[in-house]
């Protein structure tokens, strides 16, 4: 029987997501009812998932009020995650809670306090660990062949378009709005860290970081000469820009996501009055982005090895690249266009090539991976994140990230852990 579930947040993940698996899946997942400010949102999912207009709420204590389902699916922005998830937890709600748990470290122990306590069950949205790709990488890693990790490097290289769409035009270009760039993207990278280095060496964790980092290059004064404020305006520098809204948006073939983020209405004429009226046509220099567009963590850890976390929002396409060297072997998994994971063994003899299946769908499989694991949690599975802890290690490591980066300190986590757990 399907799982009757509420969603909070119909954008991007929540529409596009949840409620596109949950019509792909109707024997497994059912919405009875959503809550989203956004009046053409809430009706177009409701629409969609035949929710009455009566169960469709703008306000979302509303909803928790008016509604019975056990299950909540929270797919708002970041400053809404701790409220609505503690609320659902004290409820006994089971909780989808997107990442990041909450906009601060200390919400984020907030929602662990009230996640150990409720009798519901919490799992963050940490999509990479439900991926063919990194459950093989952990695999590999758990079998020992690498012996004991010396030095690590995970990179997330964000290609220079997403970058400008998310992090300069769009939801996380302000500090003051969202959560920290490499909490929004890295905080994926620290739990793969923290999750692998639990299967290659049981117990040893990040003791000290370090950070730096800039916003380099989307600033008014690198504005290329008599660049216009909007990109459907006349502007001399559209030919050799490389974030000229109208070729990101408004070709033909530009179709899923981002470009499905910039407006409800896709047909050619709605696109380009999103790019005239909306954030996404705005010039990249003088959208007003106060966030970093690269930084780097240096870490130690307990065992004496090191680890480094690169975040960079100048790649020209998506990857992620995790170096693992130990003492007996070395593992390079480079994630997005052909994905490979390669292991070289210290015995002799060229890399080899580990398997791992197939996997269609956003995230390499990683999203749909999440919500049938969540699904299967609630009919009792056992699954990577039982523990109500194991989301928070990444939590605290991409805050601290951030708290590392604006103080030039060093930081001692394994104080600041004890502080929280
Ligand atoms: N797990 C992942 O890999 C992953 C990937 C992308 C985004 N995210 C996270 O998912 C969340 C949503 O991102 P998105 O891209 O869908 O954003 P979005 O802006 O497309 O959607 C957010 C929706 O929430 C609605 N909303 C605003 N305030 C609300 C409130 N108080 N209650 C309920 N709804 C509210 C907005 O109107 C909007 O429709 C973010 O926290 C983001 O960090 C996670």
């Amino acid at each position: 029987m399907a799982h009757e579930a509420v969603l909070l947040g119909a954008g991007e993940r929540g529409r596009h997501v949840y409620g596109a698996y949950a019509k792909r899946r109707p024997d497994r997942l059912r919405f009875t009812a959503v809550a989203d400010p956004d009046g053409q949102r809430r009706d177009l999912f409701g629409r969609e998932h035949g929710i009455p207009p009566s169960m469709r709420f703008r306000d979302w204590p509303e909803l928790l009020e008016a509604e019975r389902a056990p299950v909540l699916f929270i797919a708002s922005p970041d400053r809404c995650h701790a409220e609505q998830a503690v609320a659902a937890l004290e409820r006994g709600l089971h909780v989808l809670l997107e990442k990041p748990a909450a906009h601060t470290l200390e919400e984020s122990a907030r929602v662990l306090a009230a996640a150990r306590r409720s009798r519901g069950r919490l799992t963050v949205c940490h999509v990479l660990r439900h991926t063919p790709f990194f459950s093989a990488l952990n695999g590999l890693l758990a079998s020992g062949r690498l012996g004991e990790p010396v030095s690590i490097e995970h990179r997330e290289d964000t290609a220079y378009w997403y970058s400008a769409h998310s992090f300069v035009r769009g939801n996380w270009a302000k500090a003051a709005a969202a959560t920290p760039r490499i909490v929004q993207m890295c905080c994926h990278d620290f739990d793969l860290l923290a999750w692998n280095l639990e299967a290659a060496a049981g117990g040893v964790r990040v003791t000290r970081m370090q950070s730096f980092g800039s916003l380099l290059e989307f600033r008014p004064e690198r504005a290329p000469e008599g660049a216009s404020d909007r990109c459907t305006d006349p502007c001399p520098a559209a030919p050799a820009c490389p974030y000229d809204a109208r070729r990101l948006y408004l070709g033909p073939d530009r179709t899923g996501l981002p470009v499905h983020t910039i407006s409800d209405d896709l047909s050619p004429e709605g696109r380009l009055r999103a790019l005239r009226e909306g954030p996404y046509g705005r010039c990249v220099y003088t959208a007003g982005s106060d966030v970093v567009d690269h930084q780097t963590v240096s870490m130690e850890l307990s065992s004496g090895a090191t680890a480094v976390l690169v975040m960079n929002g100048h790649a020209a396409r998506q990857t992620r690249t995790a170096l693992y060297h130990g003492t007996r072997g070395s593992v390079r998994a480079v994630f997005g266009g052909s994905p490979t994971i390669e292991f070289t063994d210290r015995s002799g003899g060229g890399p080899v090539r580990i398997p791992f299946e197939a996997a269609a769908g956003g995230h390499g499989g990683g999203d749909e991976g999440l919500i049938e694991d969540f699904l299967d949690s609630l009919e009792g599975a056992e699954t990577a994140e039982d523990s109500a802890e194991v989301w928070f290690e990444s939590h605290l490591l991409a805050f601290s990230a951030e708290e590392a980066r604006l103080s030039g300190g060093v930081l001692d986590i394994d104080r600041r852990r004890t502080g929280y757990l």
